[in-house]
C-alpha cells in the first residue's frame, strides 16, 4: 500500500515554486489557496526575484530554505521544471506536483521523459505534469491552484482531466455529495491511479473512490488495486466510441484503448461502471447514506401508477427484480391501508396518500424479508401535499433502529417543479439519495446492489 503518500496528502511543510506577487498568475493562486485553507503547515514562497510575497517570506531557490520539505508545487513554465525537479532532488524533498503544462499532452515527449528520467532516479513521488494539483476536504488543505471550496464528505475523486476535476467540485457540492479528497493526475508520469486507489482503499476519512480516467497505463496494477480495494470503486471511463477515442488522445495524449476490455475488466475486478459523471454522483450519494442492498428485490411505493410502472422498467431493464409482494405483507398492507389500494408490488398508494400511507408501507416493505432496497416515489398529482411523503422517509430515517435492523436502502424520487424543491433539500441533507428520473434512481439502486454482492464475495473468501 502507498503509505508513502500520507506526507503528498498531509504535508507539514510546502513550498511553491514560481509564487508571484501578480494575482493573475497560477503561482499566486496556488500559494493563496495553501496559505487560505484551515490546516496547520509552514508555507514557503520561491520566487528569484521577491522577497516576500502575501505577507510571507521568500526564497530564491528551494536549496535556500532550511527545513525540510514534505510538498513542493511547480508552477513555472515547462522547460524550467527540469532544473527545478534536480534542486528537488538535492533538497530531498518528499512530493512534489507539478502544474506546468507543456510536456505529452502538447507532444513534448522528450521534455516528458527527461523529467520522468530525474523522477525516476529518485526517491520522490510526482504528481503531473498538467495537473490542477489536490483539495483535501477532509482535512482542510487546498493544494490546487483552483478556486472552489468542496463540501466535506467521504468521496475521494480522482480526474485524469483537470477541468472536469474542478467541475465535479461544484456538481458535488450541488448533488450534496461530500468530498474526502479530490485529485487531477494528469500526465501521471508517477503517481497514477492505482496508486490513489490503493491509499484511498486504507484512508480512513473515505468510503466512496470515483475516478474519470481516458486511459491507464498500467491495466494489470490498476485492476489489482480495484480487486484488493474493501471499498466501492465508481469509474466513468471516457473514449467509448472512435470519435471519443480520437479527442482522448489530443486530450491528454493517451490511448483510450478497447472499450470492451476496459468494461470488461472493470467489471471482473469488482468497480462499478458509470456513463457519464453525473450518474457517478448519482450511486456515490446512495453509497455514501445507504447500507448496500442485500439482494436485487425491490420493493416501490408510489403516489402514481404511470410513476410505479416507470421505475419498474427501470428496475427491470438494470438486472434489478420487481416482484409479487409475499401474502403476509399483502395482508399486512391490506390491513393499514385503505381498501382503494391494491398492495402490489408497485404498491399504488394513490394520488391522494398522505403521511400515514407512505410511512405504513414503506415500513411493510422494511419488514418484508423478500425485499432488499425499498423507493419512494411521489408526484406531485395535485392532492398529496409532497411534505408528507418526505416527512414519511425522514421519520424512518431517523429511526436509527429501523436501520439497524433491516440495513435496507431507501432511494427517493418525484415528479414535480419548484414547490419539491425545498423537500428535496430536507431530503439530501439528511443523507436521502432523492432523484428526478427512473432510470438514475434505478441505476443507483444496481449500485447498492453491486456493492452488497461485492461484499458477499469478500466475506465468502474469507
Ligand atoms: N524559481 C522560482 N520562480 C521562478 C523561476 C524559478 N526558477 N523562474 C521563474 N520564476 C518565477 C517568475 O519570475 C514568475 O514570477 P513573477 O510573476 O514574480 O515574475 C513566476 O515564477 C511564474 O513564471 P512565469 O514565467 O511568469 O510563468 P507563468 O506564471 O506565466 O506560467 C505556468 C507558468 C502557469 C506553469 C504555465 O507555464 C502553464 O503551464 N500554464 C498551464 C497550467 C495548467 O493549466 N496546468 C494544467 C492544470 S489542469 C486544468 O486544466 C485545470
Amino acid at each position: 500500500m502507498s503509505h508513502s503518500l500520507e506526507s503528498f496528502f498531509k504535508p507539514k511543510t510546502i513550498a511553491v515554486v514560481g509564487a508571484s506577487k501578480n494575482t493573475t498568475k497560477i503561482g499566486h493562486a496556488a500559494l493563496k489557496n495553501i496559505l487560505i485553507s484551515d490546516y496547520e503547515c509552514k508555507v514557503y514562497p520561491i520566487n528569484p526575484h521577491e522577497k516576500e510575497i502575501l505577507g510571507v517570506k521568500c526564497f530564491k531557490k528551494i536549496t535556500d530554505v532550511k527545513v525540510d520539505l514534505d510538498l513542493v508545487l511547480i508552477s513555472v513554465p515547462a522547460k524550467t521544471v527540469p532544473k527545478i525537479m534536480l534542486d528537488c532532488v538535492k533538497k530531498n524533498v518528499k512530493n512534489v506536483i507539478i502544474i506546468s503544462s507543456g510536456f505529452s499532452e502538447v507532444g513534448n515527449h522528450e521534455l516528458e521523459d527527461e523529467v520522468r528520467n530525474i523522477v525516476e532516479k529518485s526517491n520522490i513521488r510526482v504528481l503531473g505534469p498538467n495537473v490542477m494539483g489536490y483539495k483535501n476536504a477532509a482535512d482542510g488543505l487546498d493544494a490546487s491552484f483552483v478556486y472552489g471550496t468542496a463540501r466535506k464528505g467521504t468521496l475521494s475523486l480522482i480526474s485524469q482531466s483537470g477541468a472536469l476535476g474542478i467541475g465535479m467540485i461544484y456538481l458535488a457540492n450541488n448533488e450534496f455529495v461530500g468530498i474526502s479528497k479530490i485529485i487531477g493526475v494528469g500526465n501521471k508520469i508517477d503517481i497514477d491511479d492505482d496508486d490513489l486507489i490503493d491509499y484511498f482503499a486504507q484512508d480512513p476519512d473515505t468510503k466512496v473512490i470515483g475516478l474519470y480516467i481516458e486511459a491507464v497505463k498500467d491495466g494489470r496494477a490498476f485492476m489489482n488495486s480495484i480487486k484488493a480495494c474493501q471499498k466501492p470503486v465508481l469509474i466513468v471511463k471516457a473514449g467509448r466510441s472512435s470519435a471519443g477515442a480520437r479527442a482522448t488522445a489530443s486530450h491528454t495524449g493517451s490511448m483510450a484503448g478497447s472499450d470492451k476490455i476496459y468494461g470488461a475488466a472493470i467489471k471482473q475486478a469488482g468497480g462499478i461502471r458509470c456513463r457519464d459523471v453525473v450518474e457517478l454522483f448519482d450511486m456515490a450519494r446512495a453509497l455514501a447514506g445507504q447500507p448496500p442492498a442485500q439482494g436485487n428485490r425491490i420493493g416501490i411505493v408510489t403516489n402514481g401508477g404511470g410513476l410505479g410502472i416507470l421505475l419498474t422498467d427501470a428496475c427491470e431493464a438494470n438486472g434489478l427484480r420487481v416482484q409479487k409482494l409475499s401474502d403476509k405483507t399483502y395482508k399486512k398492507i391490506d390491513k393499514i391501508l385503505p381498501d382503494l389500494i391494491t398492495p402490489n408490488n408497485p404498491i399504488d398508494l394513490s394520488a391522494d396518500a398522505g403521511f400515514y400511507r407512505y410511512e405504513a408501507a414503506t415500513r411493510a416493505l422494511l419488514e418484508d424479508p423478500n425485499i432488499d432496497g425499498i423507493i419512494v416515489a411521489s408526484v406531485h398529482g395535485g392532492y398529496a401535499r409532497p411534505q408528507e411523503f418526505t416527512g414519511a422517509i425522514l421519520k424512518m430515517i431517523r429511526e436509527r433502529k429501523l436501520h439497524e435492523e433491516y440495513k435496507k436502502p431507501i432511494l427517493a424520487t418525484w415528479v414535480g417543479g419548484k414547490e419539491f424543491e425545498d423537500l428535496v433539500w430536507d431530503l439530501k441533507s439528511a443523507g436521502v439519495p432523492i432523484y428526478p428520473s427512473s432510470w438514475r434512481i434505478a441505476r443507483s439502486m444496481l449500485a447498492l446492489y453491486l456493492e452488497g454482492q461485492r461484499i458477499k464475495k469478500e466475506s465468502k473468501k474469507k
